[in-house]
Order: C-alpha cells, then sequence, then structure tokens
C-alpha cells in the first residue's frame, strides 16, 4: 500500500526538527552518567511548573500515574466515588478505579466535549451528589481548557476536590490570557511521545500549588518511602527519568511556537468546514480550543466519511472508539446504565489529522476532501 499523502502521525519529523538539540541534551546526561536522581529532572519540574504557571511540579511514569497519585495523595479511596466526564479517554476512569473508588460519570458539554458546571445541573447528577462523592476529574479533552472558573465554585460549593485532567492540554491559556488557577487544586499531565509536549516514552507530572499535596505526590510515587525512615505508606514506584526529562527540556522551549502551529492550522479547517451541519467542526473558533491536541469532527456518518478520506489518502483516527461505561473493563459495573450523548459521542467523533508538522496545504487538502464528502452525499 503506498504511503497516505497526509498521515495522522507526524512523530518523526517533530523528532527531525529537534534532532540535534535532543541529541545534544541526551549526550549530556549520558556524558554525566546518572540515569536517576541526576539534575535534569528537577530542572525540568521547575521549568515546567513555571511554564503552568503553578508551584510546583513532580514528574512521574506517565499521565495515568499522575491521576492516580493525586486522588491517593489526597486521600481517596474504597467506598469514595469520584465525578468523571462520561466521555473521556478511559485512563481518566482507571485512575479512579486504582485507587478503588467509584468513577460516576456525567456528560459532557455537547459543544466543547468538556465538563461544564451547566451540564452537571442538566444531568441531574448535582441531585446524586452523595456524601462519598470526593472530587470531580475534568478533563481537557482535545487540547481544550474545562471551563474551570465555572467548575471551581461548584466544587468549592460541594466540598470537591478539583482535578484536572491536562494530559492533552499542555501549554494551553485560558481564552483571557490569565491561566492562574486553571489546573484545578491539581493537574495531571501526560508526556507520551505523541502529546503536545512529549518525552521520549511514557511520562507524567502532577502539576499543583498545594506544597502539602505534592509532598505526599513525592513520597507516594517513590514507594512512599524517604530512605531515612523507610517506607511511611504503601507507594508505587513511578519516575520520570533523566532522558526524558532532558528531552522534554528541549520540548518545553518549543510548546508554544508548535501550540501556534496547530493554532493557525485548526483556524484552516474551521475557514473551511464551519458551518456544515453533516459534519460538524469543534465550538468556537481557533483560540478557543487552547491548543488542538486534536482537531475532532462530528458526524453520524463516521464510518463512510473514514472510509472516503482513507480513498483520498488521509489517515484519520477515533478517541475514543468505546464509551467508558461500555468498556470491557467497565460494562458490568455500569450495566444497564444509558449515557446517551457518551454514546453518540464514541460512535459519531473523528480525529483529523492535526499538529505542528503538518502543511497548511495538507490541512486545505483534508478539509476539501471532508467537503467533497458532503457534496456527494
Ligand atoms: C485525557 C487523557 N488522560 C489520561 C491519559 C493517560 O496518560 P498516559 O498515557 O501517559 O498514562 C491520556 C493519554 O493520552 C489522556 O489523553
Amino acid at each position: 500500500m503506498s504511503a497516505p499523502s497526509v498521515p495522522f502521525d507526524t512523530l518523526p519529523l517533530a523528532i527531525a526538527e529537534l534532532r540535534a538539540e535532543i541529541d545534544a541534551a541526551l549526550g549530556r546526561v549520558l556524558d554525566r552518567g546518572r540515569l536517576a536522581r541526576g539534575p535534569e529532572l528537577p530542572a525540568f519540574e521547575a521549568e515546567f511548573a513555571a511554564a503552568c504557571n503553578a508551584r510546583h511540579c513532580a514528574g512521574v511514569g506517565s499521565g495515568l500515574d499522575a491521576l492516580e497519585l493525586i486522588l491517593r495523595a489526597y486521600g481517596i479511596g474504597p467506598g469514595d466515588e469520584v465525578l468523571v466526564p462520561a466521555h473521556a479517554f478511559v485512563a481518566t476512569w482507571l485512575a479512579v478505579s486504582h485507587v478503588g473508588a467509584t468513577p460516576v460519570p456525567v456528560e459532557v458539554d455537547p459543544r466543547t466535549y468538556c465538563l461544564a458546571a451547566p451540564s452537571l445541573r442538566d444531568t441531574g447528577l448535582v441531585d446524586a451528589l452523595t456524601r462519598r462523592t470526593k472530587a470531580l476529574i475534568a478533563a481537557d479533552l482535545h487540547g481544550r481548557k474545562v471551563p474551570a472558573r465555572q467548575l471551581a465554585p461548584f466544587c468549592r460549593e460541594h466540598g470537591l476536590r478539583f482535578v484536572v485532567d491536562a494530559c492533552q492540554s499542555h501549554g494551553a491559556r485560558a481564552v483571557d490570557g490569565t491561566d492562574r488557577g486553571l489546573m484545578g487544586d491539581a493537574a495531571a499531565y501526560s508526556f507520551h511521545p505523541t502529546a503536545n509536549l512529549g518525552g521520549l516514552g511514557d511520562g507524567g507530572a502532577v502539576v499543583s500549588d498545594d506544597a502539602e499535596l505534592m509532598d505526599r505526590v513525592r513520597q507516594l510515587r517513590s514507594y512512599g518511602a524517604t530512605f531515612d525512615t523507610g517506607s511511611d505508606v504503601r507507594g508505587i514506584h513511578s519516575r520520570l527519568g533523566e532522558l526524558d526529562a532532558a528531552v522534554l527540556r528541549v520540548r518545553l522551549r518549543h510548546l508554544d511556537d508548535w501550540n501556534r502551529r496547530r493554532q493557525d492550522l485548526a483556524s484552516k479547517y474551521l475557514a473551511l468546514l464551519q458551518g456544515q451541519a453533516e459534519v460538524l467542526s469543534p465550538a468556537g473558533d481557533a483560540a478557543s480550543c487552547d491548543v488542538w491536541h486534536h482537531f475532532v469532527v462530528r458526524t453520524e456518518h463516521r464510518e463512510a466519511l473514514v472510509d472516503h478520506l482513507r480513498a483520498a489518502g488521509v489517515e484519520t483516527a477515533v478517541h475514543p472508539r468505546v464509551a467508558c461505561h461500555q468498556s470491557a473493563a467497565y460494562a458490568r459495573q455500569f450495566a444497564g446504565r444509558g449515557l446517551p450523548l457518551a454514546e453518540a459521542l464514541a460512535a459519531q467523533c473523528l480525529s483529523l489529522p492535526m499538529s505542528p508538522h503538518h502543511t497548511a496545504e495538507q490541512i486545505g487538502y483534508v478539509g476539501r476532501a471532508v467537503l467533497a464528502f458532503i457534496a456527494g452525499r
């Protein structure tokens, strides 16, 4: 089969653009020979905290670990309930399950795919809040910041920890430019290689202003131990390594520029596709989805659109294909529970090619191919 004209994954181009800087960073770490507990991790943690406009950052092994460590550090566990988006990447739910708590799904805002305070009220789950509800995890899905200024008061009012799953929104700012507090009480990041800020393999971070919380996260990520006193609690081992930290320091220097490139490409898609009812574009303008981890359209004819684009040489992806509550991991727990919007979104959403290494010509080509699909129906 010939290579697609527009691939979905452009990671080789991202690496190529930064290859000299990455080689220098890796060489520095290898020359030093300290692959654990060296200076790169604390340096990256300080730089990423500053980039998030936060006081503290702790590097960990993955985004899922970051979410789990936040919940554990808050003491959330068996018998507790955590509100999660019904339309989500499954890791958001898994973190809750891994600490022994129960994920309580809430339908998202159909315009933004994020939890929003009005949608919390619409779903009736406000009434379902119980005294066991301890936290809300809202996810910045596709790179769009959750409406933290709505959600924070909701969480305060109900005594919930407000956790942001920011695994898809590195570098995102509020539309008004002030980003303080947008991370909730604590935020979890993933540094999966294809994230807006990606490392060599798996990695993640917890970011927060809360010094006490971060002390507990640091303890829990390292066996629950301080080496002098042994393990105080039963922690896990979740490390962001020196090589990854060194590469992330390089990538971080380019984050804003690469996010701007994504925004430019999103503007192009939106200009081409806005107003099409058959294939819905993301709501708002290019600035409203901050960092465009994905460019997601929604159509009842998704499989036909996938086939049409594949025939045109365009690779696409689906995130997620199965609603979390219907996935094998959760089907039994949520048997008989209907979440119609989450089910519709899993059946109808499609991610079009989007990365800093797609060209405007490629995006124009994809946009016109979508228009041709609509015209042909
Ligand atoms: C929204 C969201 N949450 C959590 C995760 C989990 O991150 P990781 O793959 O680093 O465990 C991801 C990963 O892509 C994600 O997209």
